[in-house]
């Protein structure tokens, strides 16, 4: 019997934090971490998934609409977004799967595992049904998390995919599918997953969404620390994320016109006088924080293509206080573990994701990611876990390919 494999990486997100639900731009890299479905193709079109992991518990629903939520928190919220995206948008979901779920990205750490589950579940539903994936354009070449899968063909007939969906399509429909788990979350970490190129990072940007890889200066390394703090998507950051999404819509209601026009305007500082004198203080600091942000990813894809490392990582560090001080969805560890890397030689360091926790990302040279990550060890993670950090506390991210689905290897 095939036995196939959907792969979705994580995403690092090394600049741009809390634009893409303001429809600016953000720059992430896929990373060499993954979820992965092995599944087989099911003649009932339902959904039976288990983990080896136990506190992930095994489920079962049927592709039927209406697909009804999992309790808050319940990691099946995830796949059953990705079906409920299909079926909503006329996809025939005839046969269904069965199978585990596995991976490495780690789970509420602001490394968009959820997403990666959402991907992957797509996938896996695609290809069970005779769907294939393809590029369209905009897509920009996006590589492929294929080193991992055998060539692709469809299950049922052996011959290729009769219909496909592009990756573009699949990231904005599974973008809005993953607000059944009831975050407004804005696009960027499923168009990430589909996207990924390795040694690339890729400028994203919406409304119509583009993806745009940009090459990674190849001594550039991105070191991933966590602050040991869950940021949990489906569960108490949720809230939070969902309140910043409403006041930068309340803040740009006071401004007037679009967060595009206004990060384009060449008198930025014009613009947030403007701001200072209709908004209140803590509205005006969202704004701030937001427009601030736009400019600096347009300023970090430059410095990227420049290879300038000092100026990234400058833009990294003015990003961090703007989350800190202006958005406020820091928190003292990661604060903390900022500044370690920075007094270690990293050229730049930030919170990564939406924050309330979860992981920083620092810049470093090759040359200097060694020394950073042991003083991360002794200093931030040494006195907090009492021994050496594991492999998902911290770690050296690689620019990666992005999601795929194909036959597992035999091994
Ligand atoms: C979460 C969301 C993303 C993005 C980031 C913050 O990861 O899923 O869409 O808004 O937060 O930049």
């Amino acid at each position: 019997m095939s036995r196939w494999r959907a792969v979705a990486p994580g995403r690092v997100n090394l600049i741009g934090e809390h634009t893409d639900y303001n429809g600016l731009p953000v720059l992430p890299i896929a990373i060499d971490r993954a979820i992965r479905i092995e599944f087989r193709v099911t003649d009932d079109a339902a959904v039976r998934l288990h983990s080896p992991v136990e506190r992930f518990a095994p489920f079962a629903f049927r592709l039927r609409r209406p697909i009804r939520a999992a309790n808050r928190g319940d990691w099946s919220t995830y796949v059953r977004a990705a079906a409920r995206g299909l079926l909503e948008h006329g996809i025939d979901l005839r046969r269904g799967i069965e199978g585990t779920v596995s991976g490495d990205v780690p789970v509420a750490s602001g490394l968009s595992s959820s997403s990666a589950l959402v991907v992957a579940s797509a996938l896996a539903l695609l290809k069970a049904n005779g769907m294939g994936v393809e590029d369209g354009p905009g897509d920009g070449g996006a590589g492929r998390a294929a080193a991992e899968l055998a060539p692709d063909e469809d299950p049922a007939s052996e011959r290729p995919a009769a219909k496909t969906v592009s990756r573009l399509e699949l990231a904005a429909l599974m973008a809005r599918a993953e607000r059944f788990a009831g975050s407004r979350g804005g696009g960027m970490d499923q168009a990430a997953c589909l996207h990924g190129v390795e040694g690339h990072a890729l400028c994203i940007e919406f409304e119509p969404l583009r993806v745009t890889p940009v090459a990674v200066p190849e001594r550039w390394r991105w070191v991933v620390a966590s602050s040991l703090e869950r940021a949990e998507k489906s569960a108490g950051a949720r809230d939070a994320y969902n309140e910043r999404a409403r006041q930068c819509r309340e803040a740009l209601r006071g401004v007037g016109g679009g967060y595009r026009d206004l990060v384009a305007e060449p008198d930025l500082d014009g613009v947030l006088r403007r701001a200072r004198g209709v908004l209140a203080p803590a509205l005006f600091r969202r704004f701030r924080h937001v427009v601030t942000e736009g400019r600096r990813v347009a300023l970090a894809e430059g410095a990227m293509r420049d290879g300038d490392l000092g100026r990234f990582g400058e833009l990294m560090v003015q990003s961090h206080a703007s989350l800190r001080d202006d958005y406020e969805v820091s928190t003292a560890s990661l604060d903390e573990i900022v500044e370690i890397a920075l007094e270690a030689g990293a050229a730049g360091a930030r919170l990564t994701g939406a924050g309330f926790g979860g992981c920083v990302v620092a810049l470093c040279e090759e040359r200097t990611a060694g020394t950073v990550m042991e003083a991360l060890a002794t200093r931030f993670f040494a006195p907090r876990l009492g021994g050496s950090p594991g492999r998902d506390a911290i770690f050296a991210a690689k620019a990666s390919g992005g999601a795929g689905v194909g036959r597992a290897h035999h091994k």
